[in-house]
C-alpha cells in the first residue's frame, strides 16, 4: 500500500485525508503509518531470512511508545543509547534479550540495569567503560556480553555531525589497537567478549565505504580467530539512507544484506544491524500550518506554526527535506517561499527556497520525517510539543497528546 499519497488532489496517510486528522488532532502533527513502518522493517528481516542474526531499530530515531510496539510485535530487537530508552522498549514489548546497548558514555546506573535485565550485548567504546562494566557485572555476580565498537577509519561522505567512523570522531577503539583491546577485555573475569562492532555514520546513500569497514571488521576478526578469540556476531551499526530529494537514492537493503551475509556465512558468524532512519523516516510526516505570509524584496516568508523546536535537522544540519502542499490547488500564483517558524532564531527554518502556491490556513507536509523528528524535539521558546498520532489503514492512534502549558510548567518551581 503506499502510505503518503494524493487522493482527489488531497494526501492522505494510508486511508486517512491528512486534513481530517488535523482537524481531530491539532496542528502541528506527527503523523506515522504503520503499514509503512512495518513493510520497511520487514524488508530487513526478510533478507536476513534464515541467517542467524538480529535486526536491532535503532531507538532515537523515532522513540514513541507506539512505534516500539509496533517492531516489537514484529519481532525487532533494538539498539539503544540509555537506560531512558532500555525503558522504553521493556513498556513497548521488546525482548532484553534482542537489546544491544550503545553509546560513548554509559553510566553505572544503565549498565546495572541493562545486566539485571538480561541484554543481548554491551558495545563497548572504551577500555575505561570495559572496566566499569566489569566492576558492576561483578557486583552482580553475572557475566557481561561485549562487542568492541571499532573505528575502521573510513570516510562515510555524508555531514560532518553525522559521519562517526573517522579517527577525528569521538566514537569506539581504533582498529589498529582493537586486537590488543581484546586480549585484555578476554582477561577480565565478568567479560564475555561475543562481537565486534562499528556505526560509521547515518544517511549513507553509497554502501562502499561500509564494505569497506565491513573488510576491516573481518580482518580483525581473522587474526583473532587465529589468536584463539573467537567471536560470534558482527554488528555493522545502522547508516543506510533515504531519499530526502530526488536525485538521492536510498540504497538496496536487500542487496546489502546479501553481501554482507555472503562475507559472514564462511566465517559462521551472526549478523547484528541497528538501522534507525532506513526503517523510520518513510513512515513519517510532519503537518504544519500557514499562519501568516510575509512578502518582501528579496525573499518571501511563509509563518507556519511548526518550527525547529519541532523538527530541528533543517536548522542543525541545513537538511533538505521535501514539503508538499496538503491539499492540491489550482489557478493559483507560485512564489518562492522560505517556510519558517515563529522562534526568534534567523536559523529557525523548515525550507528554503521552496516554489509554492501558498495562502494563509495552508497545510503543508513536510516529508520522511518519521526518522530523527519528534525525538529531537524540544520546549524552546516554551513551545508544548506537538502531537504524534499512528495511521493504520481508516484507523488512528493518538500515540503521544500534544503537550499543554500545565505540562511544560509542572516540573519547575516559583521564585527563591
Ligand atoms: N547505531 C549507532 C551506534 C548510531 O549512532 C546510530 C545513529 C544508529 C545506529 C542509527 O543510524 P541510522 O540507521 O539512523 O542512520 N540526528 C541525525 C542522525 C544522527 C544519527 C546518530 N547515530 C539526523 O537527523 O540526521
Amino acid at each position: 500500500m503506499s502510505t503518503f499519497v494524493y487522493r482527489q488532489g488531497v494526501l492522505h496517510a494510508e486511508a486517512c485525508a491528512v486534513p481530517d486528522l488535523v482537524r481531530q488532532f491539532g496542528s502541528p502533527l506527527y503523523v506515522y503509518s504503520k503499514q509503512a513502518l512495518l513493510s520497511q522493517f520487514q524488508r530487513y528481516q526478510d533478507a536476513l531470512d534464515d541467517h542467524d542474526g538480529l535486526i536491532c531499530f535503532a531507538v532515537k530515531a523515532n522513540s514513541n511508545l507506539g512505534v516500539l510496539k509496533v517492531l516489537a510485535d514484529a519481532g525487532a530487537g533494538f539498539d539503544i543509547v540509555s537506560v531512558g530508552e532500555l525503558e522504553r522498549v521493556l513498556r513497548a514489548g521488546g525482548r532484553p534479550d534482542r537489546v544491544v546497548f550503545s553509546g560513548v558514555g554509559k553510566q553505572r546506573d544503565e549498565i546495572a540495569r541493562a545486566l539485571a535485565v538480561g541484554i543481548h550485548c554491551f558495545n563497548v567504546e572504551s577500555y575505561p567503560e570495559l572496566e566499569l562494566i566489569n566492576t558492576v557485572a561483578m557486583e552482580l555476580k553475572v557475566q557481561a556480553p561485549v562487542s568492541l565498537r571499532v573505528n575502521p577509519n573510513v570516510d562515510a561522505g555524508t555531514h560532518p555531525y553525522i559521519s562517526t567512523g573517522l579517527k577525528a570522531n569521538k566514537f569506539g577503539v581504533p582498529v589498529e589497537d582493537a586486537e590488543a583491546f581484546y586480549r585484555r577485555a578476554n582477561d577480565l573475569q565478568h567479560i564475555e567478549v561475543v562481537g565486534v562492532d562499528c556505526h560509521i555514520g547515518s544517511q549513507l546513500t553509497d554502501t562502499a565505504p561500509l564494505a569497506e569497514a565491513l573488510d576491516s571488521l573481518l580482518e580483525l576478526v581473522d587474526r583473532l580467530a587465529a589468536s584463539g578469540i573467537k567471536l560470534s556476531h558482527v554488528d555493522m551499526g545502522g547508516g543506510l539512507g533515504v531519499s530526502y530529494k530526488d536525485d538521492e537514492q536510498a540504497p538496496d537493503i536487500e542487496a546489502y544484506i546479501e553481501y554482507i551475509k555472503s562475507r559472514l556465512a564462511p566465517r559462521g558468524l551472526s549478523l547484528v544491524l541497528e538501522p534507525g532512519r532506513s526503517i523510520v523516516a518513510d513512515a513519517g510526516i510532519f503537518v504544519t500550518q500557514v499562519q501568516l505570509l510575509k512578502e518582501g524584496e528579496e525573499k518571501n516568508f511563509a509563518v507556519v506554526d511548526g518550527a525547529m523546536n519541532d523538527l530541528l535537522r533543517p536548522a542543525l544540519y541545513g537538511a533538505w527535506q521535501r514539503v508538499q502542499p496538503v491539499t492540491m490547488t489550482e489557478g493559483r500564483d507560485v512564489r518562492t517561499w522560505d517556510i519558517v517558524g515563529p522562534i526568534c532564531e534567523t536559523g529557525d527554518f523548515l525550507a528554503k527556497d521552496r516554489d509554492l502556491a501558498l495562502q494563509t490556513g495552508d497545510l503543508l507536509a513536510i516529508m520522511q520525517a518519521g526518522a530523527y523528528g519528534f525525538v529531537m524535539a524540544s520546549n524552546y521558546n516554551t513551545r508544548p510539543r506537538a502531537a504524534e498520532i499512528m495511521v493504520d489503514g481508516a484507523a488512528v492512534a493518538l500515540v503521544r497528546r500534544r503537550e499543554t502549558l500545565d505540562d511544560l510548567l509542572a516540573l519547575e518551581q516559583g521564585a527563591l
